[in-house]
């Protein structure tokens, strides 16, 4: 396993802030980006610096692109603060916290994931761990965790905090036992209940679909990106997201660009929407085209009535991270309210940024 700094998710080096300094190594004319869904801006795990900021400062100071973006998710996963990742994440419907991630390595072409993995605080580190020592892509469940045991990883009983299991009795108690009759039924009345405690204020968006993606660039052009989940709150157990799927919660090509997701990951799962928005990259759109042509693709492939609002369009939210080789980006939401807002960290330091609707409204108008 990795160790020191990136293990502990701790960033290495010195404390200080590296904004305003000249990269390490400037043999390329790209200036050094860090882009990640708003969380990225708003957890400190008791630090000085967020997610972005960390990763931002590891790269400039020459630390390998996707070690330093996940030293960045590792402050979201070991912070029960953040309800969708990592300790402390939502849990599924048997309370267990059952979390997904991948990460992807431009310059090498080389990626990992695991997916419904217990125990780990940080699963973004195992999703190395794949890349790093095996030959293979994706691990998922209870052997997800053996390999990460057998990594060194520690493997804790349960990563509920107290506040991800007081929402899950809550989401329990609003079921209707009788729906447990129906499997299908069942499903959807949870999703429901889910919903309900969304609008009765009681879990917030982020936290009901969690998730952080990071993607960056440093001054050589090296690309990489990392996303990391707890999931759908309250999933059927096993559900797997798009997060550890490569082309879904996460897509990078070395040479053109790197997407990463966040929301409603069922929708983004059927249409690999992080692999056509790289693609649409390559083809030499721009990072807010290419991730405005993915969301239409995703609005054009929901059809079913249950997934849609009273206007008839997609009734549920997804954000998408775009970052291109020359290092422009955007943040792309197929609705954006004042709250929508994506981070972004250069050598001007950290900011929130405004997420560029599909749709007005809301998604569930
Ligand atoms: N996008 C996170 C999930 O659906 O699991």
């Amino acid at each position: 396993m990795l160790t020191g700094a990136a293990a502990t998710g701790l960033a290495a080096g010195s404390p200080r802030r590296a904004f305003g300094r000249a990269p390490a190594v400037q043999t390329s004319s790209v200036r050094p980006v860090v882009i990640a869904s708003g969380n990225g801006h708003t957890i400190r795990n008791g630090g000085s610096e967020t997610c972005v900021e960390t990763a931002f400062r590891m790269l400039t100071d020459g630390t390998d692109v996707l070690e330093s973006l996940i030293a960045g998710v590792n402050l979201n996963e070991l912070d029960p603060a953040d309800g969708g990742v990592g300790f402390g994440g939502s849990p599924n419907a048997d309370g267990v916290v059952q979390l997904d991630s991948c990460c992807m390595h431009g310059p090498t072409r080389r990626a990992g994931g695991v997916a419904a993995i217990e125990g780990v605080k940080t699963p973004s580190l195992v999703a190395h761990a794949v890349m790093q020592y095996t030959d293979h892509h994706l691990l998922a469940g209870r052997d997800a965790t053996d390999f990460a045991r057998n990594m060194g990883f520690t493997v804790h009983d349960d990563l509920n905090s107290e506040r991800s299991r007081e929402r899950w009795l809550e989401w329990k108690r609003r079921i209707d036992p009788g729906h447990y009759l129906d499997p299908k039924q069942r499903a959807w009345a949870g999703h429901e209940a889910g919903l309900g405690m969304m609008a009765d204020g009681l879990i917030s968006e982020h936290d009901f679909f969690g998730t952080i993606n990071c993607d960056g660039i440093n001054a050589r052009g090296e690309i990489c990106g990392v996303t990391t989940t707890s999931g759908l709150a309250w999933k059927i157990p096993g559900r797997v997201g798009d997060s550890p799927i490569l082309g879904a919660g996460l897509y990078v090509d070395g040479t053109y660009g790197a997407a990463g997701s966040t929301g409603r990951g069922e929708a983004n799962l059927y249409n690999l929407t992080s692999y056509l928005i790289v693609e649409n990259l390559r083809r030499g759109m721009s990072p807010k085209d290419a991730g405005l042509d993915g969301l239409r693709r995703i609005k054009e492939n929901t059809v079913e009535q249950r997934l849609l609002n009273s206007r008839g369009e997609p009734g549920f939210g997804i954000s998408f991270y775009v970052l291109n080789a020359k290092g422009e980006y955007a943040g792309v939401s197929m609705y954006a309210n004042e709250r929508s807002r994506y981070a972004v960290c250069t050598e001007n330091g950290a900011e929130l940024a405004p997420l560029e609707p599909l749709l007005a409204n809301s998604a569930r108008d």
